[in-house]
C-alpha cells in the first residue's frame, strides 16, 4: 500500500478543523490522513483524536516557528484563525501571513484557507451605508481573512480559498437560536429582510475542505464558495418551528438595531448580515450549492440538521 498523504488540520479540536478530520477517518481506505493541531494536546479533545489513531502535534497560532514544525512533512494544510477568541483583525492578518509563511517553508503541496469576503471592496469606507468600525473596516471578521487571501495566493504554494458560510450552529452556540418575545412566541432575529441566507452545518464545511483535497490541483489558485442551503429568515423560522413543534417567528429588523444589540461584535455581525442582504445576489451566487454537493455529497440541508441537532438548540 502506498504511504498516505498528511493533512495538517489547524483547529482540529473546533468546528471546521474537527470536521475535516472525521471526513478524513471515516475515508479509511483513502489516501490521506489526519494530523490534527492544537494548542493544548492534553486537552480532552485532543486526546480524545490520539484514541482515534491520530496523530496530534502542539502548535499555536500565533508562533510561526511551531506552525512550520506542525506543516513539517505534510501533503497539505487546512488553515482557519479564531476571530471569536480575540476580536482583533491585525491579529488574524497576522496569523495568515505566519501561516502562509509556515506552509511554504515547510514545503506542503496545497493549503486550504478558510476565508470570507474583503467586504470593503463592495462597500469602501467612504460608504456611509454602514459604520466603519475599528478605524479601517467594515465587517472586521470578514475583512481580514478577505485580506489575508493574497498571502495564500502569493506564497508560492498551490492555494485553494474556501468561502465559508453562516453556521447553523449559531442557533446552539452564539446566542442566535429561538427566543420567546414580549409577544410571547419565540422567535429569530436577523437584519436580512426577505433576502436569503447562506448556510450550513459547520461540520460540513471539512467534508467540503476534504473534497477540495481529494480533488488534487484542481482547485489550486481559486476561490471556492460553500453553503448548505440558501435560506430566508421566514424559511428558517418555518423549518425551526417544525423541529421544535412550536411557532417560531422572523422578525427582521433594521442592520442599525442589530448593531445596536449590545452583545460583543454586535456591531460587526449587523455589518456582516447587511452585507449579505444587500449584495445578496454575490452572497447566494459565490456559494454554489451544486459544487458544496459534488465535493461532499453528506452534506446537510437545514431540515436533516435541525432532525439531529434539535435537542441541543436551546430555547431563550
Ligand atoms: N460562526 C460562524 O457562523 C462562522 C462562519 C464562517 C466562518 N467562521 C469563522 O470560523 C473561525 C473559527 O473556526 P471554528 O468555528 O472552527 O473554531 P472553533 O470551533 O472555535 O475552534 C477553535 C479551535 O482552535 C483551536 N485554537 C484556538 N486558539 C488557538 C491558537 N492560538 N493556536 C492554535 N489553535 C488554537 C482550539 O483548539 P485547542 O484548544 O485544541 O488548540 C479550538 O478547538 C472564525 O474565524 C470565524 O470567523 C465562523
Amino acid at each position: 500500500m502506498s504511504e498516505k498523504k498528511t493533512i495538517a488540520v489547524i483547529g482540529a479540536t473546533g468546528a471546521q478543523g474537527g470536521g475535516l478530520v472525521r471526513a478524513i477517518l471515516r475515508d479509511a481506505g483513502g489516501d490521506y490522513r489526519a494530523r490534527a493541531i492544537t494548542h493544548n494536546p492534553n486537552s480532552e479533545k485532543a486526546q480524545q483524536l490520539a484514541s482515534l489513531g491520530v496523530e496530534v502535534a502542539a502548535a499555536d497560532v500565533d508562533d510561526e516557528n511551531s506552525l512550520r514544525r506542525a506543516f513539517d512533512g505534510a501533503y497539505g494544510a487546512y488553515c482557519v484563525t479564531f476571530f471569536w477568541a480575540h476580536f482583533s483583525p491585525e491579529k488574524e492578518l497576522a496569523e495568515a501571513a505566519a501561516m502562509a509563511r509556515a506552509a511554504k517553508a515547510a514545503g506542503v503541496r496545497h493549503v486550504i484557507w478558510s476565508t470570507l469576503e474583503d467586504t470593503r471592496k463592495w462597500v469602501p469606507l467612504s460608504d456611509n451605508r454602514m459604520p466603519t468600525l475599528n478605524g479601517k473596516y467594515k465587517v472586521p471578521h470578514f475583512d481580514a481573512k478577505g485580506e489575508s487571501d493574497r498571502f495564500f495566493l502569493e506564497s508560492g504554494v498551490p492555494a485553494t480559498l474556501l468561502l465559508t458560510s453562516f453556521y447553523w450552529d449559531n442557533f446552539i452556540y452564539f446566542g442566535m437560536g429561538p427566543r420567546k418575545g414580549p409577544d410571547g412566541h419565540l422567535g429569530i432575529t436577523l437584519p436580512m429582510g426577505d433576502k436569503k441566507l447562506a448556510g450550513i452545518a459547520a461540520e460540513d464545511i471539512g467534508g467540503c475542505a476534504y473534497g477540495v483535497f481529494q480533488r488534487g490541483g484542481e482547485y489550486a489558485g481559486k476561490m471556492v464558495g460553500i453553503a448548505g442551503e440558501h435560506l430566508t429568515g421566514a424559511q428558517m423560522a418555518a423549518s425551526l418551528g417544525k423541529a421544535l413543534g412550536q411557532e417560531v417567528r422572523y422578525h427582521d429588523v433594521p442592520p442599525e438595531v442589530y448593531r445596536a444589540l449590545g452583545f460583543p461584535g454586535a456591531e460587526d455581525l449587523g455589518n456582516m448580515f447587511q452585507f449579505k442582504r444587500d449584495f445578496n445576489d454575490h452572497h447566494c451566487g459565490a456559494r454554489s450549492l451544486a459544487v458544496s454537493r459534488a465535493l461532499n455529497p453528506e452534506l446537510q440541508t437545514f431540515d436533516v440538521w435541525l432532525a439531529r441537532n434539535k435537542s441541543r438548540i436551546p430555547l431563550g
